[in-house]
């Protein structure tokens, strides 16, 4: 039976010109390369000018993946901008990003699920696809982490970056199998009990002002393994396809150790992990779609292969997607 899928164009990111080490910060704040390497994998991040805000940030990736899809902005009718840092607390971010590129026609929003933004955005973006509710979707994930740290914080702000990134999706009719190309399935979910775990301390309806970050990375770290085995699992048997069948894991880049347990735990082989975070930090909603573009941009990632994405964040919410690249 002939349904529609939501299939890879095009992929793009951007990363601030400023790039900020771990010794640099150790000359900050009380760390060391050393802990941070060894706790984290990171080993510097990009950092956002003030003049480079979000929009800035998306607008650029978003003209990398349209020109690495060979199409023109005006043909696109949908754009999903995950963010938790808008540039302001409205207009959204993807209408600034719409007007950046050029386009008029269709809708654009933002969509907030911290760092598992990019995977809700593109489960959001497959929907309105694979329904006929629009033809051509840019899926931008754009952070300026930066501005929500508290830099006297060594707790936290050793682990975030700031950078973007997009994917152009089409809907393309098919035969509706594992075997062709798209987004195969997509798997969300969310626990608001956690909130006090991962939050920022701020924000227009409570304080009046935009807050600090606060986590407690232990809390956040034994919760991840456990539910992102779990949405990957569900997206295998889904899809009735397996570890064995994938050839790329491009998880949400929040810490070696965290992407290496869930890897081993699902037994997909390490040479099959997509790994940016020694380079990008944590980068919220962008750091699936900046490490899709490393694997694309290096020939890791090729047209056909199986591609799983990952990701957990704030709220908690978390979400896999499957994609037939
Ligand atoms: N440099 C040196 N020492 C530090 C630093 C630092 N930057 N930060 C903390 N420490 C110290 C602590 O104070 C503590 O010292 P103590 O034993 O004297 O109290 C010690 O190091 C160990 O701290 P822990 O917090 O127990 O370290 P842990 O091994 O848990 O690593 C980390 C911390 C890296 C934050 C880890 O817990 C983690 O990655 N958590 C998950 C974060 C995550 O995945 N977030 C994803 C979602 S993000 C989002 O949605 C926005």
């Amino acid at each position: 039976m002939t349904r529609l899928r939501s299939v890879v164009r095009g992929c793009g990111s951007y990363l601030p010109r400023t790039t900020v080490t771990n010794d640099d910060l150790a000359a900050r704040v009380d760390t060391s390369d050393d802990w941070i390497v060894q706790r984290t994998g990171i080993r510097q991040r990009h950092i956002a000018q003030p003049d480079e805000t979000t929009s800035v940030l998306g607008i650029k990736a978003a003209r990398a993946a349209l020109e690495d899809a060979g199409i023109d902005a005006a043909s696109i009718d949908l754009v999903i901008c995950a963010t938790s840092t808008p540039d302001h607390t409205f207009p959204s971010t993807a209408t600034q990003i719409q007007a950046g590129l050029g386009i008029q026609t269709g809708a654009a929003f933002d969509l907030q699920a911290v760092c598992a933004g990019f995977v809700y955005a593109v489960a959001t973006a497959d929907k309105f696809l694979a329904t006929g509710a629009a033809t051509r979707a840019l899926v931008v994930g754009a952070e300026t982490f930066s501005r929500l740290l508290d830099w006297e914080d060594r707790t936290t702000c050793v682990l975030f970056g700031d950078g973007a990134g997009a994917l152009v999706l089409e809907a393309q009719a098919g035969e509706g199998l594992a075997s062709d190309r798209g987004v195969l399935t997509s798997q969300l979910r969310s626990d608001g009990r956690h909130r006090e775990k991962l939050y920022v301390d701020g924000g227009p309806g409570s304080t009046g002002t935009t807050g600090k970050l606060r986590m407690v990375g232990k809390e956040v770290f034994r919760f991840a393994v456990g539910s992102v085995t779990d949405v990957v699992t569900q997206a295998f048997e889904a899809t009735g396809t397996t570890a064995d069948d994938l050839d790329w894991f491009v998880p949400h880049q929040a810490n070696r150790r965290i992407i290496e347990a869930s890897a081993d735990k699902l037994g997909i082989a390490r040479e099959k992990v997509v790994l940016t975070v020694d380079r990008h930090g944590n980068t919220s909603a962008a750091s699936i779609p900046l490490a899709l573009d490393a694997a694309c941009r290096d020939g890791r990632i090729k047209r056909g292969d199986l591609v799983m994405i990952e990701a957990i964040g704030g709220g908690f919410t978390w979400g896999s997607a499957l994609i037939r690249w």
